[in-house]
């Protein structure tokens, strides 16, 4: 039985996603979580694209240990100097760099030959290979390109170095049947195919990126790129849960299986979308809400008598867990901790006062903690961690039918305290504005909204707010009881990320 070597791309492709840009912090939990559940490579990001994405690139190479870390690079010695650099503290280390191959790609954007591509490919390869035995090459946009120059760099590209061979379908413009045989023609035409992993890079732009991938592994793919909830540029990428729970469960049709541990998949979807702000729709495969209800009788009864009647998959396999009452205002910190751990979760041993002094404060306005709220309890200590400028120390709102309704806020910063007051069009209008009045951070208002945790009238509402200034997205969470207090903290947050540097768009600039 072959191993199929899951390359998850999350923290890279993923941020790609317009409005999904995730601080370091944030990308370093998710980076645990993704090491946590047995991901063979770990794309980290694109370390020439700001100093910031450099220093989460460095921090996550530094922290993971069994893992691969992989950074990005495009063909051009600055940028693989860049990635070779980032990579310094990784146990195990990948370089991956890519130029494009397809006509439209080399005459259009490029402004190159065929020639001076493959010379570029080549000598990138070798670069990468001063700085660690591991490189990966993709031919960007090789859905497109011609096979027989797809064979002839590919071919060069081994011989340079490179070991694994990424064949992306960048703008998602393949057909199952055509990519699978693709995949099976290029591993039987190249001479010297043997020497490297084939692997693959579907976007879903026809919703087909994870047809395609399953099509290539029949094809002998043995490496895919996906990403936690299918998140990624455009219509995002092929997703990691459905790709490896296809395999997993056809496996009389598989030849190969990953070395996933399914059951952290549901735990670390919660978190992407949370840090990302990207809620994942119900009917979503593997990890939406309703993936494994069944609302129709007949179902209902089958389920009843005999799981398999309508279950191909059970959901405490893929990391479903009855989002029971586990926790109250008498638990120990044993107790909380413990299941914090269950739920994939960290709280590093330093903040572990403050935590638990927040789980307190949340236990006496809310009885019944739910494993959500605990959830959103530990995403917000990595935002305050992360983010801490300014806090709220106190909001007043009046709202009246026929009123103005007006917001009267306190915030402390670096030890000051500052108060304003402003009318809105609702409450929540009217704290931001209170805020602003403050703050003055000049951003745009992107995205506004909010969603229950748990169920009931008493259950905290988990704000995320999107701002935009000079071309950096960020997004701030905040969870409360109070919605309007929720909002006003998830603004806050949203602010002080506004502080860091915007990441530069890898495809934009090509050379
Ligand atoms: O979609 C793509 O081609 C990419 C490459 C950088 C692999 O993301
Ligand atoms: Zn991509």
């Amino acid at each position: 039985m072959d191993t199929l070597k899951i390359f998850d791309t999350t923290l890279r492709d993923g941020e790609q996603s317009p409005g999904a840009s995730m601080t370091r912090e944030e990308k370093l939990s998710i980076a645990r979580a993704l090491e946590k559940m047995r991901v063979d490579i770990i794309e980290a990001g694109f370390p020439i694209a700001s100093p910031d994405e450099y220093e989460a690139v460095s921090e996550i190479a530094a922290t993971l240990r069994e893992s691969t870390v992989c950074s990005l690079a495009r063909a051009l010695d600055k940028d693989i100097d860049r990635a070779g650099d980032a990579l310094k503290g990784a146990v195990r280390p990948r370089i991956h760099t890519f130029i494009a191959t397809s006509p439209i790609h080399m005459e259009q954007k490029l402004r190159m030959s065929p020639d001076e591509v493959v010379e570029r490919a080549v000598d990138a390869v070798k670069r990468a290979r001063n700085y660690t035995d591991d490189v990966e090459f993709s031919p960007e946009d090789a859905g497109r390109s011609d096979i027989d120059f797809l064979c002839r760099v590919v071919e060069a590209v081994i011989d340079a170095g490179a070991c694994t061979i990424n064949i992306p379908d960048t703008v998602g413009y393949s057909l199952p049947v055509q990519f699978g045989e693709r995949i099976g023609q290029l591993i039987e035409r190249i001479p010297n195919s043997d020497k490297a992993v084939f692997s693959v890079h579907c976007h879903n732009d026809l919703g087909l990126a994870v047809a395609n991938s399953l099509a290539a592994v029949l094809h002998g793919a043995r490496q895919v790129e996906c990403t936690i909830n299918g998140l990624g540029e455009r219509a995002g990428n092929a997703s990691l849960e459905e790709v490896v729970m296809a395999v997993r469960t056809r496996q009389d049709t598989f030849a190969c299986d990953t070395n996933i541990d399914t059951t952290q998949i549901v735990p670390t979807s919660k978190l992407v979308s949370s840090v990302t702000g990207f809620p994942v729709q119900p009917n979503k495969a593997i990890v939406g809400a309703n993936a494994f209800a069944h609302e129709s009788g007949i179902h209902q009864d089958g389920v009843l008598k005999y799981r398999e009647t309508y279950e191909i998959m059970r959901a405490q396999d893929v990391g479903w867990s009855d989002n029971r009452i586990v926790l109250g205002k008498h638990s120990g910190r044993r107790a909380i901790m413990d299941r914090v751990d269950k739920l994939g979760l960290e709280v590093p041993e330093e903040e572990l006062d403050e935590f638990f002094a927040r789980f307190k404060e949340l236990a006496d306005r809310k009885h019944q903690i739910f494993d959500a709220d605990l959830r959103s309890l530990v995403l917000e200590e990595v935002e305050i961690r992360d983010t801490g400028t300014y806090q709220l120390i106190d909001l007043e709102v009046t709202s009246k039918m026929g009123t103005t309704p007006v917001a009267r806020v306190t915030l402390e910063y670096q030890g000051e305290q500052y108060s304003a007051e402003a009318p809105g069009g609702g409450p929540v209008d009217a704290s931001f504005r209170a805020i602003e009045e403050v703050v003055h951070s000049d951003s745009e208002l992107q995205l506004y909204s909010v969603n229950n945790i748990t169920t009931g009238t008493d259950a905290q509402g988990e704000v995320t707010v999107r701002l935009s200034k000079d071309g950096a997205v960020v997004n701030g969470h905040g969870a409360h009881t109070d919605i309007v207090i929720a909002s006003a903290r998830a603004y806050l947050v949203a602010v002080g990320k506004l502080a860091q540097e915007p990441a530069m768009h890898p495809q934009l600039d090509h050379i």
